[in-house]
């Protein structure tokens, strides 16, 4: 070996040994900056102070649909939660479960929140648990608008999409969160891993009551009617029906349901069924709507209040993927309204609502989130003509010729 190379060989390892320290050095700083931001997050969290983006959550404002309430000749209210700082109605919901969870000790600082969610939620528990200074992980339906796992990660989450499975098998997107926290407690122990569980939370119901109820009923107070909405775990119908029946009994509380969900037969006719599960029909990778984060073919917790509590829902109604594309079209043209699926399914059963009350009456219901959320698939004319939505159901004229003549408001058995 000639010296120069020898030479060669102590500056290569000189260098090496120079970066690994120095990358250790960054990953010393950094970890002691995570553990400074919990720890200042922790004592926030004791002196009961809240990181500042969660009081930017709730105290929405409520718009009047102006072109909804003149066909109508009613008071079209829509709730505009696609104002929350995280985008969505969800964000009241993950600031509950996760203060709740802190506060309860089932959750610690440097623990981890694990969630299954069709996007949203995940989308909201991202910014959240950021912002209280725990870690966060969702699951999610591989079907479901890449728009919304790009947002979970950009605020540092961890995301797995999963093949949309029924919530049998060991594989649906709820039961990997839920094994997720349980692996973290086992690892970490009580607290390392928390399952929101938004479904069965009834955080959710409480976020709803609590917050969007109260704030509808300090607007509109007993002048108004009804309020609707679709469910998704059916805690904002449930919440923000109990705070309205609580101040008004005389408030109609509906639901909104869209294709292939079986909550409408459930609540007129006491039966949990889709035309969609129909023997025959059941295909094995379902695909029954276009509309996201509503709809369902069990009752959960949060939806199970409104079911127990009799004479809580004054009826159903069904609202189909055409009706809702083609609202989302209408409100965008007429009122500047750029909304979401879910949002498009609530206006569409709000002017039924305010249809069958007739003229003069006031319907509220939510603006769930914004059509940003949903460029790659409500939104985009390419994917809605694969799955059969022609131009002709897309497009809307000045008038609400889209809607089925045939559906009515179908008043509420439950059992
Ligand atoms: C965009 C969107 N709208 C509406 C809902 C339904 O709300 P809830 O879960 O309170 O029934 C969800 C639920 O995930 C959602 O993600």
């Amino acid at each position: 070996m000639t010296s120069s190379t020898s030479d060669a060989r102590a500056v290569t390892i000189l260098t090496t040994f120079a970066v690994v320290a120095a990358s250790a050095a960054v990953v010393v700083v950094a970890l002691r900056a995570r553990e400074s931001s919990r720890a200042n997050s922790s004592a926030r969290h004791e002196r009961g102070e809240r990181a500042d983006v969660l009081r930017a959550i709730g105290n929405t404002p409520l718009v009047r649909v102006e072109s909804l309430s003149a066909i109508t000749r009613c008071d079209v209210y829509a709730k505009c939660e696609f104002l929350n700082p995280g985008g969505s109605v969800k964000d009241r919901v993950a600031r509950r479960i996760v203060e709740e969870a802190l506060e309860s000790g089932e959750l610690v600082e440097g623990g981890v929140v694990c969630e299954g969610t069709a996007g949203s939620t995940g989308v909201s528990l991202a910014m959240v648990c950021r912002a209280l200074g725990v870690e966060c992980f969702v699951a999610m339906p591989d079907d479901a608008a890449m728009e919304k796992s790009a947002l979970v990660e950009a605020y540092g989450a961890r995301v797995v999409r999963v093949r949309p499975v029924s919530i049998a098998h060991r594989d649906h997107f709820v039961n990997v969160a839920r094994r997720k926290a349980e692996s973290a407690r086992a690892s970490h122990g009580a607290g390392a891993g928390f399952f929101a569980d938004q479904f069965e939370n009834l955080a959710n119901y409480r976020a709803h009551k609590e917050g969007t109820g109260v704030e509808i009923y300090d607007e509109l107070g007993d002048a108004l009617d009804a309020f609707v909405c679709a469910c998704g775990t059916g805690g904002t119908l449930a919440g923000v029906g109990a705070a309205l029946l609580e101040k008004n009994p005389a408030v109609k509380i509906f639901l909104a349901d869209p294709q292939g969900s079986g909550l409408f037969n459930r609540v007129v006719r006491g039966v949990m069924y889709t035309q969609e599960e129909a023997e025959g029909k059941r295909l094995k990778n379902p695909f029954d709507t276009v509309t996201e984060g509503v709809g369902i073919n069990r009752i959960t917790e949060n939806f199970k209040i409104m079911l127990e509590r009799s004479n809580m829902l004054a009826g159903a109604i069904k609202v189909s993927d055409v009706e809702a594309v083609a609202m989302s079209r209408f409100v965008a043209k007429h009122d500047g309204l750029f909304i979401g699926s879910s949002s498009a399914v609530n206006l569409v059963a709000a002017v039924r609502v305010a249809q069958s009350l007739g003229p003069g009456h006031r319907v509220c219901t939510i603006a769930c989130d914004s059509g940003l959320r949903h460029m790659t698939k409500f939104w985009s004319n390419e994917y809605l003509a694969a799955h059969g939505l022609t131009p002709r159901d897309v497009e809307c004229g000045e008038r609400l010729d889209f809607l089925d003549r045939d559906v009515q408001v179908t008043p509420a058995r439950c059992y």
